[in-house]
């Protein structure tokens, strides 16, 4: 059979395996949820999200995820919670069972986005905004600095007008509070090694598939600093270390780890980021292609990473992002 249409039909249909995804309701989890429910894996996802949302946004997917024909377990689980862990745990074992994992994918976004200080930058968008006024009245069209602004900032939100980004007022402001000491340590926990804690409890319970998938999601400000953001890099670095460290020392088992960059991306937890309305339209001007990464983008290159024939890469950060980091428009 034509290669392409096999994979169309499912590279994993009728074998039983499971892809197991933590933050599966929503961005990066839930798109590779669906991607990975076409290609025949069966789906158990945890997520935390209220009810409501549950009922409302989230469930016309995991009905879509059951169309494809595939089994698909839930859990609205709060993960920082070990009563809840060892649900979603027992969860798998009962259905995936021993060696049914080949996909472990920790995509839980939940780190603490604030200030490490109070933000002492110097205004430029005033400093810009007032000289630009100025030059406006030389030419003999005086407009109040207040009227500019809001003018920039209509431009910018409401008409799509993406260079304005160094000169509009994000509608995303930072908190008030600063970044704590538990802030970080729960972030870095969360979004730093769980991953690891997870792989390898599914690896010493007998879970994971021979030539089981890890993956888990980090960003470019894994190197480089967006203000704000302290906690939630600090967390990326552990993850790319713990997923280098499972890339060797579990690789006599079988199993191997990727971590996923993926670019600029539309979703909530991207949205929850100070100035990420600012760093949105950024990312649109300096992506090669001039747009967003969409959750569909990583779910593709999950997917392909999962297949038997993507078997010799292990230990990389694998960028997805159209170029985005290495650009340096
Ligand atoms: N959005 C971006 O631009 C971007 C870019 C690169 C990397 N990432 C990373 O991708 C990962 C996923 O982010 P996303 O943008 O898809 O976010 P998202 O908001 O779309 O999804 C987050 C998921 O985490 C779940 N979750 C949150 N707290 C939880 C908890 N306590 N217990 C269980 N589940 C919980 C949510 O229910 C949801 O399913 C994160 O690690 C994030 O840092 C995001």
């Amino acid at each position: 059979m034509d290669a392409v249409v096999k994979e169309e039909i499912g590279a994993f249909r009728g074998r039983g395996l499971w892809a197991v995804i933590l933050g599966g309701s929503s961005g990066f989890g839930l798109a590779t949820a669906k991607r990975l429910a076409r290609a025949g894996l069966n789906i158990l996802l945890a997520h935390k999200d209220p009810e409501g949302t549950v009922e409302s946004v989230i469930a016309p997917h995991f009905d879509a995820i059951r169309r494809e024909g595939v089994s698909l377990v839930t859990h609205n689980a709060n993960l920082f919670d070990d009563e809840e862990r060892g649900t979603v745990l027992d969860g798998i074992a009962e259905h995936a069972g021993p060696g049914g994992v080949h996909l472990f994918m920790h995509s839980i976004a939940a780190g603490a986005c604030k200030l490490l200080a109070e933000d002492r930058t110097p205004d430029f968008r005033g400093i810009a905004l007032r000289g630009l006024a100025e030059a406006l009245a030389a030419e003999g069209s005086p407009v109040e600095v207040a009227v500019l602004r809001k003018a920039v900032n209509t431009a910018f939100h409401l008409k799509g007008c993406d260079a304005l980004h160094t000169l509009a007022d994000s509608r995303i402001p930072y908190r008030e509070e600063l970044l704590g000491e538990d802030d970080l340590k729960r972030t870095v926990w969360m979004m730093g090694y769980d991953h690891l804690l997870w792989g390898r409890e599914l690896l010493t319970a007998g879970l994971l598939a021979p030539g089981a998938r890890l993956v888990a999601m980090t960003s470019e400000g894994n190197e480089i600093a967006w203000k704000g953001y302290a906690a939630v890099s600090a967390a990326k670095c552990a993850l790319e270390a713990s997923s280098r460290a499972m890339a060797v020392e579990l690789a006599p088992y079988g199993v191997r780890s990727y971590v996923v960059q993926a670019g600029i991306t539309d979703t909530p937890a991207g949205n929850a980021i100070p100035g990420f309305d600012l760093m949105k339209a950024q990312a649109r001007i300096r992506n090669p292609f001039h747009r967003l990464t969409t959750p569909e983008d990583v779910a593709e290159a999950i997917h392909a990473l999962c297949l038997p024939g993507f078997a010799w890469a292990n230990g990389e950060v694998i960028r997805v992002d159209g170029g985005e980091a290495v650009s340096g428009a």
